[in-house]
């Protein structure tokens, strides 16, 4: 059994992944519409793992037997005037999300919730490859400058992830 305040913590988490989703949707749909089909790719994998992440957390809360509360997901309005731009919100993002799994685990800790502390250790290293991918990619965009070449390679490189793939085209 998980405590009221857990289960709360723990719900608004499963909303903050499915926003998640949400906001790398939106993402895809503008790579799309740009022409640059790899990035769109990238990002609808992004959204597909986003989803696993929010279910991980709702599958969890019903074993525990807690109830799983869903509340509206925000619309997600990401600015989206430049490829290295969008990349630069996704790692700010995912930074924003390490501190919101880091405060789960803080008062799993202070609950003394071992279950739920031991469970979100997957979250805590999944948010290090999380930031490491995005960063790898905003690094690369920034190398490449404005460069069309460069940014041809690199959509061609993220048009190459795989569902669930390699750490360097995760995130
Ligand atoms: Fe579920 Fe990208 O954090």
């Amino acid at each position: 059994m998980i405590s009221k305040k857990m289960q709360k913590a723990l719900n608004k988490q499963v909303n903050a992944e499915m926003y998640s989703a949400y906001l790398y949707l939106a993402m895809s749909a503008y790579f799309d519409g740009q022409g640059l089909k790899g990035c769109a790719h990238w990002m609808r994998l992004q959204y597909d793992e986003e989803m696993v992440h929010g279910f991980k957390l709702y599958d969890f809360v019903l074993e525990r037997g807690g109830i799983v509360t869903l509340e509206a997901i925000a619309k997600p309005e990401p600015v989206l005037e430049s490829t290295l731009g969008v990349f630069k919100e996704v790692l700010e993002h995912e930074r924003k999300v390490t501190g919101m799994i880091n405060e789960l685990v803080g008062l799993a800790m202070d609950e003394k919730d071992f279950a739920t502390n031991s469970f979100l250790q997957w979250f805590v290293d999944e948010q290090v490859e999380e930031e490491a991918s995005a960063e790898e990619i905003v690094q690369q965009l920034t190398m490449v400058g404005d460069s069309k070449n460069g940014l041809f390679l690199i959509d061609r490189q993220l048009g190459e992830r795989q569902p669930g793939g390699s750490a360097e085209s995760e995130a």
